[in-house]
């Protein structure tokens, strides 16, 4: 057997933001996997922890003298067998003891490891011979909540969606022409724009929440013409990092209005209906499934996605399901611990109709596992930025992949036409 661990060897690294992160090799008797965990900025509340106290620092020395003497001699093969390892040996319901991203980094490195274990690509040996669809690039061209600084748009992030797209490379190259046109109209704009990014590529620009809006709309347009197929977009509202509680009211900063529950949802409604938005993540805050489900009957060809109302957790998605509260499911691996996780809450997303969003976080490495768990899984879309290193090594991945599939390779379908 070629598959069997023999070790693991961690190791402190940084993120894209210069964060510390933890990195996982995992050497099997035929086969080496090698991955590291992100970190997100505007955080879902019902996430796991991410470390033990004590830092990544901490994290390492519990991979070196707890973890690895208990999975050395286990099959890499068996993916559930060490997810559920690394569940014991933490204890928690939440990975307090040994950190979510350490969990993360491991599980993903394990199951790299036994696909090369077997001279496989991850994408091959999680998804087999039926593993030939590429997820549609959401591109995040503008950025504003959370993820800016000083005056931007109260929405924290507009994300190009090329539905059109017959390939993964032509989608992709769409979403880098959008972005370029964006940043070229956001000059125009206003002589104080000065090119500035966020974490995830995406301009910050001193504009507000509806003219970012009109911005990206012209640019989706044209690029559209330009290349003959359909650009759309969509956004994220992060709307917990809107939401204030004591009021229970939305407050729009940047616009200086606040909005209740029943506004909002209006404001969602004429947004999607005003700009076709095709894709819209949190428009609610992380509690309300309620008002998800209200929206998600409301609207048509949209997908209405739960980012930080679902934390990739299959129990919050079943919450979801009973009222059809959405119709789409981030999937961030560290947000809920181990692949194996993961793969439950996508394989309960496809089960109940929901289309699962495989995706970056704002904090992230150059580790691309993702594209293949997109591939594996058959996600109609991969949520990361459209430039910028972490972001560019999971779409060169699936640029990759296409090629290697040739004539096998087709694009997901997206449900929303
Ligand atoms: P993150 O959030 O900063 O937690 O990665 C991005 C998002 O809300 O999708
Ligand atoms: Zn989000």
């Amino acid at each position: 057997m070629s598959s069997i661990i023999e070790d693991l060897i961690a190791r402190k690294i940084f993120n894209s933001r210069g964060e510390e992160t933890i990195e996982v090799d995992v050497i099997t008797t035929g086969g080496f996997g090698r991955a590291s965990a992100p970190a997100g900025k505007s955080r879902g509340k019902a996430e796991v922890t991410y470390y033990p106290q004590g830092g990544v620092e901490q994290a390492v020395k519990k991979v070196d003298e707890l973890i690895a003497p208990e999975l050395a001699g286990l099959n890499s093969d068996f993916q559930e067998e060490i997810d559920n390892t690394l569940h014991e040996l933490d204890g928690t319901a939440d990975f307090k003891n040994i950190g979510g991203n350490t969990a993360c980094a491991i599980s993903l490195a394990n199951a790299e490891a036994a696909a090369n274990s077997h001279g496989l690509l991850l994408f091959q040996f999680m998804g087999g011979n039926a593993a030939t669809t590429l997820p549609y690039p959401l591109g995040n061209c503008l950025s504003g909540g959370e993820h800016a600084r000083g005056k931007a748009p109260d929405i924290q992030e507009y994300l190009a969606l090329p539905h059109g797209a017959e390939t993964f490379l032509e989608a992709q190259t769409a979403n880098t022409q959008i972005h370029r046109k964006i940043g070229e109209a956001l000059k125009k704009k206003s002589s104080l724009f000065n090119g500035g990014k966020s974490d995830e590529g995406a301009w910050i620009a001193n504009i507000d929440t509806v003219d970012a809006f009109d911005v990206i709309a012209k640019a989706c347009e044209e690029v559209g013409n330009e290349l003959d197929f359909e650009c759309g977009f969509g956004i994220d509202v992060a709307a917990s990092a809107l939401w204030k509680p004591k009021e229970e009211k939305y407050f729009y900063a940047n616009e200086g209005k606040k909005r209740d529950t029943a506004e909002q949802l209006e404001l969602m409604i004429e947004l999607i209906e005003k700009y076709h938005l095709t894709y819209v993540e949190d428009p609610f805050q992380e509690e309300d499934y309620e008002s998800f489900a209200a929206l998600t009957r409301k609207v048509k060809n949209c997908l209405i996605c739960g980012d930080d109302l679902f934390t990739t957790n299959t129990e919050r998605l079943n919450n979801g399901i009973k009222i059809n509260a959405g119709n789409a499911i981030i999937i961030k691996v560290n947000q809920i611990g181990t692949l194996s996780d993961a793969a439950q809450t996508i394989e309960t997303a496809q089960r109940y109709g929901y289309s699962p969003v495989v995706s970056h976080r704002s904090g992230d490495t150059c580790d691309w596992h993702i594209a293949h768990l997109a591939v594996a899984y058959k996600c109609p879309l991969i949520k990361t930025g459209v430039v910028e290193g972490a972001r560019i090594a999971k779409l060169n991945e699936l640029i990759r992949i296409e090629h290697f599939l040739a004539d096998r390779a087709k694009m997901a379908d997206l449900k929303i036409r």
